[in-house]
């Protein structure tokens, strides 16, 4: 299993990847909200690209900003929330694109799936319904075609019996049964992109690990380039090729994902890491964790955003911003510490 992750990532760092076309690629995004208490900083200039048939995971503690970022992207953010900088799909700026052309890339091109798949279902409407509406519109088939494909794509994501199942209400599935019927809606048009917002933290550790085979699958099968956020570490070290790290909306490390588990380079990282439990661990054994609490994202700290929580904190990183800078192949890092 763990091989062809192994074959992709020395792809990935060749010296021709510069040469091929990236899928999407993030140039500076800032994300800001407008609030009564004042302006909501949640992503910070982050760039990022991502090549056909890569997966990226996207790691970081609770409001680090990695939702905002894809919700930026989709043009799906809150009214007071406000993204500049450059998205560009294959090469085509998307970022600020107005909503009928957005709606030609997204759900076609580039699809989402969240965290609670009720957020995306309509109660009322059959499965059937919903998902040949998707087909009928962008792709332009007919009902009967429409409902061929649906079935196909439930059938492909495992889900028993698809034929009588999609004549059934979202409520009469399961949650991972839902989550299922989320993720073949989001591949009906067969997208270069699926970005999945934490798809399998509401289910349970043995639905997780299906949902997880069936998206290496998909990778594997249709080359699907695949952006899993997580604040789960397990979950996308068997699935990612890249690991971005996310700390006060900006990208704090990223690398192969051998090199982010095995030899972290950045305090945050290493913290995150060691919090995570092991199948090694002694029962009883406290977990340790990261001191101290995220930053206030309106006001964040003059310096290294992660010093007040950093173990190896010193004078620089007090006055001078880290910025994110290359310093082995594929790595990058945003932080003083010449290593760990
Ligand atoms: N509409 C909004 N108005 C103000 N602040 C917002 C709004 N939406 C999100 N935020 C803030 O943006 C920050 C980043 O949120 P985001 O949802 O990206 O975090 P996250 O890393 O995905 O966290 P989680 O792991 O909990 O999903 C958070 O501080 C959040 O409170
Ligand atoms: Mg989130």
């Amino acid at each position: 299993m763990t091989q062809p992750v192994m074959e992709r990532t020395n792809a990935s760092s060749a010296p021709d990847r510069d040469a091929e076309e990236a899928v999407l690629a993030v140039d500076r995004l800032e994300t800001r909200f407008s609030t009564p208490e004042g302006e909501v900083r949640a992503v910070n200039g982050v760039s990022f690209d991502i090549r056909q048939g890569e997966t990226i995971g996207v790691v970081g503690e609770s409001g680090s900003g990695k939702s905002q970022i894809f919700m930026s992207i989709m043009g799906l953010l809150a009214t007071n929330g406000r993204a500049t900088g450059s998205v560009k799909y294959r090469g085509q700026e998307i970022l600020g694109l107005a909503p009928a052309k957005l709606n030609r890339i997204r759900g076609s091109k580039m699809s989402m799936i969240f965290q609670d798949p009720m957020t995306s279902l309509n109660p009322y409407l059959k499965i059937a319904k919903q998902m040949t509406e998707v087909l009928v519109q962008h792709q332009g088939m007919s009902e009967k075609q429409a409902l061929a494909k649906s079935v196909e794509m439930l059938d492909l994501v495992r889900i028993p019996e698809a034929k009588r199942r999609i004549r059934m209400y979202p409520h009469e599935f399961s949650g991972g049964m839902r989550q299922r019927v989320m993720i073949a809606m989001a591949l009906l048009c067969q997208p270069d992109l699926l970005i999945a917002d934490e798809p399998t933290t509401a289910l349970d550790v043995t639905v997780q690990a299906q949902i997880l085979d069936l998206m290496r699958d998909l990778k594997r099968e249709f080359s699907t380039s695949i952006i899993m956020i997580t604040h789960d570490l397990g979950v996308i070290a068997g699935l990612s090729d890249r690991v971005m790290v996310m700390y006060a909306g900006k990208i704090v490390e990223t690398g192969a994902v051998e090199d982010i588990f095995y030899r972290p380079q950045h305090p945050y990282t290493e913290g995150l890491l060691k919090s995570m439990p092991r199948l090694t661990d002694e029962i009883g054994r406290e977990l340790p964790t990261i001191q101290g609490q995220p930053p206030n994202l309106q006001h964040l700290p003059s310096g290294c955003n992660f010093r007040p929580r950093c173990p190896y904190a010193f004078d620089r990183c007090v006055n001078e911003e880290p910025p994110l800078a290359p310093f082995a192949p594929g790595r990058a890092k945003a932080c003083h510490l010449e290593s760990l």
